[in-house]
This record gives C-alpha cells, sequence and structure tokens, in this order.
C-alpha cells in the first residue's frame, strides 16, 4: 500500500538496503519477553504497528510470535525486502502471524496512514531517533488502543566489555565525522523515555557470535557509512577487516550487545 508523495525520508537506508537485511543482528528472545511482560500486551494475536520497519527484522520476530503487523516505512527499497522475506516465511509456514501476508505501508510514520484506536502495540525498532519526537508519539497514541503501548528498543555494542570492541568503535570515532555511538562521550539512548508518561525501561545483555565478514556489512549497513563516499567507507572496512583479523584469526566475533527496550503509554 503506498500512502502517496513521500518526502526524503528514510533515503539514507535505501543505500545500504543489502547490507542492512543481510549484516543487522536479530533482537534476543528476551526482548520479546521483556516487551509482553512489561506492556502486558500478549504478542499473539496482537495488532502490532512496526514504525521504522526496514527490512524486517523486528517484524519478522513478532510474526513468527503471532502478532499481526502492519510495518511502515518510507524506505522502498528497505520495505521491499520485508516484503519478500516475509512472503517466504509465509511460504515455509512459520508462527501463526505469518499464515498471512504482511501488510506493508510506504509511509512517514510522523504521519500514519492508519486508522484510530487499533493497535495493542506501536513499536519501534531502531527507528524512533529518525522520526520527530513529537510528532510520531501523538500519532502513536492515536492509533493505539485504549490501554495500549508504545514501545522503542535498540540493540547497540556493549564496547566497554571487551578491548577489542572498544578499539573497534575508537578507530570509527576517529575516522568517521557523523560517527555516532559508543566511544562517543557524550553518546546516550535515544530520549523515548522522557516521551512517555508511564515509563519501564529494560536492559537486556546477550552476545552475538558472528563471522567477521558479516559484522563488517553490519558496519556498512551505519547511516553514518552510508555517508561516506564508496572509497573512504572501502577503506574504512578494509582497515577494520586487518585488526579484526589480527586479533581473531579464526574469523570469528563473539560480540558483547546490549538492548534496550523502553514502554511506555
Ligand atoms: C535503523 S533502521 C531500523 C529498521 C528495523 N526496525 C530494525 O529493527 O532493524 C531505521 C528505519 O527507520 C526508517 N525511517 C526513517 N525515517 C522514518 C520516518 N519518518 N518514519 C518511519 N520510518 C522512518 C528508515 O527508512 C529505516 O528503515
Amino acid at each position: 500500500m503506498n500512502a502517496g508523495p513521500i518526502k526524503d525520508l528514510g533515503r539514507t537506508f535505501d543505500r545500504v538496503a543489502d547490507a542492512y537485511d543481510e549484516g543487522r543482528p536479530g533482537y534476543p528472545d528476551e526482548v520479546y519477553r521483556a516487551l509482553g511482560e512489561v506492556t502486558g500486551v500478549d504478542l499473539d494475536g496482537a495488532t502490532v504497528v512496526d514504525v521504522g520497519a526496514g527490512t524486517g527484522i523486528m517484524t519478522r520476530g513478532l510474526r513468527a510470535r503471532g502478532a499481526r503487523v502492519v510495518a511502515v516505512d518510507p524506505g522502498e527499497p528497505m520495505l521491499a525486502r520485508l516484503v519478500s522475506r516475509s512472503a517466504a516465511d509465509q511460504q515455509a509456514g512459520g508462527g501463526a502471524g505469518e499464515d498471512a501476508p504482511v501488510a506493508a505501508v510506504l509511509a512517514d510514520g510522523n504521519v500514519l496512514p492508519l486508522a484510530g484506536e487499533a493497535a495493542h502495540l506501536v513499536m519501534y525498532a531502531q527507528s524512533w531517533h529518525w522520526l520527530d519526537p513529537v510528532l510520531s508519539i501523538a500519532e502513536a497514541r492515536r492509533v493505539l488502543r485504549p490501554g495500549g503501548s508504545i514501545a522503542g528498543c535498540w540493540n547497540f555494542h556493549h564496547a566497554s566489555q571487551a578491548e577489542w570492541l572498544a578499539d573497534y568503535e575508537a578507530r570509527l570515532a576517529q575516522a568517521v565525522p557523523t560517527y555516532w555511538g559508543p566511544a562517543v562521550e557524550e553518546w546516550s539512548v535515544p530520549p523515548i523515555a522522557s516521551a512517555f508518561e508511564v515509563v519501564e525501561e529494560r536492559w537486556i545483555p546477550w552476545t552475538r557470535l558472528v563471522g567477521i565478514e558479516h559484522f563488517l556489512l553490519d558496519l556498512r549497513s551505519h547511516s553514518y557509512m552510508a555517508a561516506l563516499s564508496k572509497e573512504r567507507a572501502d577503506e574504512l572496512v578494509d582497515r577494520q577487516r586487518v585488526e579484526l583479523r589480527a586479533a581473531f584469526p579464526e574469523g570469528v566475533l563473539s560480540v558483547p550487545m546490549r538492548a534496550y527496550l523502553a514502554v511506555g503509554r
């Protein structure tokens, strides 16, 4: 469904949609468990609006747990991957939420082309910081049923837990002008919690086991990398590859991660 002409939204990720789709990690089970626990929403059968759904990492996790998901994103290349992957899941006969095609809406999350009071949950996975902080939450409240919840979640490198990872982030901070992450002193989680009346926050540590090339694809999918010229991005990826291979000749990384979840109304 196309909600009409979209301004230049979501364009950053258009350039790195393949790397995003292949390289980014999913969210650990504990995020979905905590989401159900904190919101009181049983994901099985719930209607969830996944705003800034991208290639569908969170959408797929929700559908596998039985949710009916309306996936909203203004980036056509990102959403195209979400649709094709969800169709494959449906064919493979996955979870209860995967027995119907995913509802994918090409739209700005600040102006949702959705009916009011329809959703049990509005989800921003790794996306709310791309939206207008006031308009987005007003829209979320409009589309929520009474008693529904809004949730934001983000996956982060837990850089202070491993020296190699802190060094990796420091190299990015030094080389990429628009880098924003744990190596920047004033870096913090997006302030979604301050937009809520009632809020509960959780930090969920987990470990990502990943091959170096896969990890470098993840690197390429970040907006600060998409902002670089191809030559500059290649150079930086090559440098990171050399350092990582020297530290981990077997080619596998154990990456300390932490997911942040904030839920409110
Ligand atoms: C970092 S990606 C997150 C994708 C996915 N939710 C995930 O968990 O990996 C951010 C997404 O927000 C989308 N986005 C940017 N501006 C937006 C807006 N105004 N409304 C909705 N989505 C937006 C981008 O197109 C992109 O797909």
